[in-house]
């Protein structure tokens, strides 16, 4: 009897390996930090607000803040402080994505390449002292060239990447071979550990602002190198990370403002399509805002199978262009499983600026959670659909929660009328430039957000067995075993014994155990 009683509880812990406690063990945690835009001529005594606060004729320094100033870029404290914040929060993350853009909003003119290197050294070597132990894993932003989005394809050309490396020490972030690929055009591919496979990316060869690439096929033979590391990635049954500066689809802040050069845009998505099985979560900066994407299979518009996921800055900077605000400043800390690279949840913190300033302190607070406040059960493909789907339901709030994210509680209040809604549906959910241009085309004859899709009554209801079947056939197998290895035991236990009456007590208690 008592042998049979071990058995039980022996079974049951091992049960217990397929719920909860599993899950638990595979928490690991990293951290993403975009767009500094360090400034070393931010002067928070003689500074000019409308000159980006650096040394003017205006000396009011009442207005600006020693932590910075929403029309101006980050100065050296908010820079430690982010970092700091970083440290405080999560000291020791498996690693850390750093998403470029480095060099303040100045004209060309008022800077040179040597000041664009000591700039991103600057960052570099802070990075590095507050994290010394710590993967970090960089890529350049579009501001980080110079002349400003001008990145060079051709190595022959140009020393600038060999540069990066040297007078910027990234040779302190990158091992030899990382240093080596970066080299050919400032991407990389490493393994941080078994299973998972970073590969960062310099999408600033693509952007429309680049006027080095507008004629190219393949700048930098980046796309060759990326669909081969993915082909790698996938023999080795590795799950990937991509982590670059610029995404490809469309800003959601001003209608038809496409990031990529077209053909780029779509060579790139077809990458990503065709490797979307092993590309578990992409990240990238850029913006300053809080957003995302999200990709859909080429043969249907039902199907999501991608996500992109849009840091915003450090810098509160408001941007020039037209209708895009200032942001509060902003870092991400991730949880992922270990073991199947999906990301579980992200923590934003944020400083409020505002109050920082008054208080002469920094003090950092979460300003979301993805699981509390989305109510995200993961963030894989198929729940960041709900969320969007949550979007047409204006009444349950979710859509106001995202547009006062986008700016990082910098803007409490947002007015967002109907193109202001479809504006962002269209950027979050198309990609590909003529599925974009009718998107923001038909929203021009629809009026009211409510009217222009029932989410609740699409076909979207039919992916929701798609995710869930892994799990649920552990539950079912488990389920099957158990039922076997319980006839079994009995049978056994009825061959075995001849007192039957001590059977039904014994299946009771079995029933009554605890399954987590
Ligand atoms: C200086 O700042 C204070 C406080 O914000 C403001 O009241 C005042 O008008 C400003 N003076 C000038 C000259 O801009
Ligand atoms: C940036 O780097 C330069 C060159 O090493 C150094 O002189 C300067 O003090 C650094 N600035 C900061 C804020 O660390
Ligand atoms: C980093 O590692 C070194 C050597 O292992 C150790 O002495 C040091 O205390 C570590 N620093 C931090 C901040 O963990
Ligand atoms: C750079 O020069 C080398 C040697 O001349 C050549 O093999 C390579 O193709 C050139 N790279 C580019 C991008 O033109
Ligand atoms: C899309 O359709 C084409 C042609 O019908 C087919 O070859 C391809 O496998 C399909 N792709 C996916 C992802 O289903
Ligand atoms: C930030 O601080 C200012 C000044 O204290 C306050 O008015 C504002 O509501 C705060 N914002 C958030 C998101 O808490
Ligand atoms: C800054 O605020 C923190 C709490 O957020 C407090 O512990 C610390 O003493 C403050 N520092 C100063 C200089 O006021
Ligand atoms: C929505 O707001 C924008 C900017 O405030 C304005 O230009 C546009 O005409 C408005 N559109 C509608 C349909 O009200
Ligand atoms: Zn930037």
């Amino acid at each position: 009897m008592k042998d049979i009683t071990v058995i039980f509880f022996c079974f049951c812990a091992f049960g217990g390996e397929f719920g909860v406690d599993s899950d638990r063990g595979n928490k690991r945690y990293f951290w993403q930090v975009s767009d500094f835009h360090f400034d070393a001529s931010y002067s928070s005594r003689h500074g000019d607000p409308s000159k980006m606060c650096h040394e003017g004729s205006v000396s009011n320094f009442s207005q600006l803040g020693m932590f910075g100033n929403y029309l101006c870029d980050a100065p050296w404290k908010l820079v430690t402080s982010a970092m700091q914040a970083m440290k405080d929060f999560s000291p020791d993350p498996d690693f850390i994505l750093w998403s470029g853009d480095s060099i303040p909003h100045v004209k060309d003119a008022d800077i040179n390449l040597e000041k664009v290197y000591i700039n991103i050294g600057n960052v570099t070597d802070e990075i590095r002292k507050t994290f010394p132990n710590t993967s970090i894993f960089p890529v350049l932003g579009n501001h980080d060239s110079y002349p400003s989005n001008e990145m060079p394809y051709d190595i022959n050309l140009s020393d600038y990447y060999r540069q990066i490396l040297t007078s910027s020490h990234w040779d302190s972030l990158l091992d030899d071979n990382c240093q080596k690929q970066f080299q050919k055009g400032g991407y990389f591919s490493i393994s941080p550990h078994f299973g998972l496979r970073i590969i960062a990316l310099n999408t600033n060869l693509y952007s429309t602002l680049n006027t080095l690439t507008n004629h190219l096929v393949d700048p930098a033979d980046q796309f060759q190198w990326l669909d081969g590391q993915l082909d790698d990635a996938r023999k080795s049954k590795e799950k990937v990370f991509l982590v670059a500066h610029i995404s490809p689809g469309f800003f959601e802040k001003i209608p038809n403002f496409p990031w990529f050069y077209e053909d780029y845009n779509k060579r790139y998505l077809d990458l990503l399509r065709k490797h979307a099985d092993i590309i578990t979560a992409q990240f990238y900066g850029h913006e300053h805002t809080d957003s995302f994407r999200l990709l859909y299979d080429s043969n249907s518009t039902e199907k999501p199978i991608g996500c992109l996921l849009l840091s915003p800055s450090v810098t509160p900077w408001r941007s020039t262009l037209p209708g895009v605000g200032a942001n509060n400043p902003a870092i991400r800390l991730f949880e992922y499983d270990i073991e199947t690279g999906i990301i579980q949840r992200y923590q934003q913190f944020y400083l409020n600026l505002t109050a920082a300033n008054i208080d002469r302190n920094a003090t950092w607070l979460q300003e979301y959670d993805t699981k509390e406040d989305y109510a995200l059960d993961k963030i894989t493909p198929y729940d960041m659909q709900h969320l969007v789907d949550s979007f047409y339901n204006i009444k349950n709030g979710i859509f106001q929660k995202y547009l006062i994210f986008n700016s990082v509680s910098q803007e409490l209040t947002p007015a967002c009328n109907s193109s202001c809604f479809q504006q962002n549906i269209c950027a979050i959910t198309k990609l590909v430039v003529d599925e974009y241009e009718s998107c923001i085309a038909g929203s021009k004859t629809t009026s009211n957000p409510s009217s222009t899709k029932n989410p609740d009554s699409t076909t979207k209801k039919h992916h929701d067995h798609d995710n869930d079947f892994p799990k649920l056939m552990y539950y079912v197998i488990g389920a099957i075993a158990i039922v076997i290895f319980v006839i079994f035991l009995i049978i056994g236990f009825l061959c075995i014994s001849r007192r039957r009456k001590i059977v039904p007590p014994r299946y009771a208690k079995f029933g009554s155990l605890p399954v987590n």
